[in-house]
């Protein structure tokens, strides 16, 4: 068997993988072991910081296969009739750090990459359609009550039960997390969510609001905590390898894609607040409009540079597509490209997981890792008089609604029926089951049993009886009567 050479990083053959050059068998190494060096300075490079949230996950290439005609709503290429985009898509868990157990309880990122014709699109949702705060200057504050300490590095129920019950806007998706939602048994068998309200824009520029909504078919499968704990302990990534053997079975896992539609109008006088990220809309004021079917297909031959390296991005949107009003989403169109200029990499979009298929006629330029430019006689600036390329106005007006007013800092709840607690209560009464209310039940027991303070302790018993009376009854019962367990709610 002819094997090739093993060379530096320039292409030079190197002489051995195994000996340093040494003076004499047993003397010192010496600096000019050119190859020694290049090998020890590249290791200490291999990791770039972690994502600061999400930071453990796996994902896979995919095709979305546009099946309905939503022509009417969105002019965007990538949902036209018959339409194939080819896919990236990233799982993930908030909370924990790379290496971290993927069956801890936690929300389940759900993060879609459409390599379209006329860009990049990103869907960067989560596997529940609410959030537990609606403005993103909250959103550190929120992740560090989730995370650790900064004296003993641990986790802390009294900081996750202290910012929740201080933010009661939180109640609905902590009703989510401490459901069975919060324990998927594969990334396979749970649901995505685009979350937020986004803005659809039609062929004559007609307006309309939507909220994605992917639906697994291979159905909703939850596990226990008890199931949860035993395999967190037994294979930390089993998540990431139940997605990989399955894809590498040729069991390819698909979401059918659908999206709940608001005429434009509608906003304004809607019962509740319908950018505000802590809300459903209820399916029977908007029902489910099938698009399209999502299938994962290849698993990255790469893990580190196809998916570490991956950067999703709600700024990424394509025409007849647009971001809303809601605060949230604003926050992180900017936190996202910020993010991934600091972790990857100035000109992170000119890695191959990341370039878009479409052309990209940009006049950034230069910076760490660049490597892609234009013939030296193209244009660099704009406008000019040679030929560069040119901005389209016709673009400016789209993607946008009306806003006026004084510059405030304000909760902006003008609807009639805006409450932290109504929808949590809902979700609790109307849609868990008895068996499900029970296991709901152990888990928040479990979880509020971590406190160890007095008064937190009484006003998470408070925010529990504010989503449902006999709810917070039974909470405190069984607080009284359980031990103090901490279980590992963290997110
Ligand atoms: C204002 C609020 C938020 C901020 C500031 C924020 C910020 C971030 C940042 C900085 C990252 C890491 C990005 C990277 O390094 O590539 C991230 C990842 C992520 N976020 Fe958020 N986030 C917010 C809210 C949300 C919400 C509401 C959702 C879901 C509906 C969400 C879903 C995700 C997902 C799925 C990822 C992982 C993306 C991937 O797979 O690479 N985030 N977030």
């Amino acid at each position: 068997m002819v094997t090739e050479p093993t060379t530096s990083q320039t292409g030079t053959p190197v002489a051995s993988d195994e000996h340093s050059l040494t003076v004499g068998a047993d003397g010192a190494a010496v600096l000019h072991d050119r190859y020694l060096v290049e090998k020890l300075a590249q290791f200490n490079r291999e990791r770039i910081p972690e994502r600061i949230v999400h930071a453990k996950g796996g994902g896979a290439f995919g095709t979305f296969v546009v099946t309905e005609d939503v022509s009417r709503f969105t002019r965007a290429a990538v949902f036209q009739p018959g339409t194939t985009t080819e896919t990236l898509q990233r799982f993930s868990s908030v909370a924990g750090e790379q290496g971290s157990p993927d069956t801890w309880r936690d929300v389940r990122g759900f993060s879609v990459k459409f390599y379209t014709t006329e860009g990049n699109y990103d869907i960067v949702g989560n596997n529940t359609p609410v959030f537990f705060i609606r403005d993103g200057i909250k959103f550190p504050d929120f992740i560090h009550s989730q995370k650790r300490l900064p004296g003993s590095g641990l986790r802390d129920p009294n900081m996750q039960w202290d910012f929740w019950t201080l933010s009661p806007e939180s109640a609905h998706q902590v009703t989510y997390l401490m459901g069975d939602r919060g324990l998927p048994r594969s990334w396979r068998e749970m649901p995505g969510f685009g979350s937020h309200t986004y803005q659809w824009i039609n062929a004559e520029g007609e307006r309309f609001w939507v909220k994605y909504h992917f639906t697994s078919n291979q159905g909703n499968v939850e596990i226990g905590g008890a199931e949860a704990e035993l395999i967190a302990g037994a294979d930390a990534d089993h998540y990431r390898r139940d997605l990989h053997n399955a894809i590498e079975s040729g069991d390819f896992p698909s979401w059918d894609v659908h999206v709940q539609v608001m005429p434009y109008e509608d906003a304004k006088t809607y019962r509740f607040n319908p950018f505000d990220l802590t809300k459903v809309w209820p399916k029977a004021d908007y029902p489910l409009i099938k698009v399209g079917t999502h299938t994962l297909d290849r698993n990255p031959e790469n893990f580190f540079a196809q998916i570490e390296q991956a950067a999703f991005s709600p700024a990424n949107t394509v025409p007849g597509i647009a971001v809303s009003p809601d605060k949230m989403l604003l926050a992180r169109v900017f936190s996202y490209p910020d993010a991934q200029r600091y972790r990857v990499g100035t000109n992170y979009n000119e890695i191959p997981v990341n370039a878009p298929i479409a052309p990209v006629n940009s006049y950034t330029q230069d910076g760490a890792g660049r490597h892609g430019f234009k013939p030296a006689s193209s244009p660099v600036y704009a406008p000019n008089s040679f030929g560069g390329a040119v901005a389209d106005a016709a673009a400016a007006a789209e993607g946008s609604w009306e806003s006026d007013g004084d510059l405030v800092r304000s909760a902006a709840t003008l609807h009639s029926e805006d409450s932290d607690f109504g929808q949590a209560g809902t979700l609790y009464r109307d849609v868990f089951d008895d068996a499900a209310k029970g296991r709901f039940l152990d888990t928040i027991t479990g979880a509020v049993g971590g406190v160890t303070s007095a008064e937190i302790r009484e006003r998470a018993i408070q925010y529990w009886t504010n989503v449902d009376a006999q709810l917070g009854t039974a909470l405190r019962a069984a607080l009284s009567g359980a031990s103090a367990e901490y279980i590992g709610v963290a997110e």
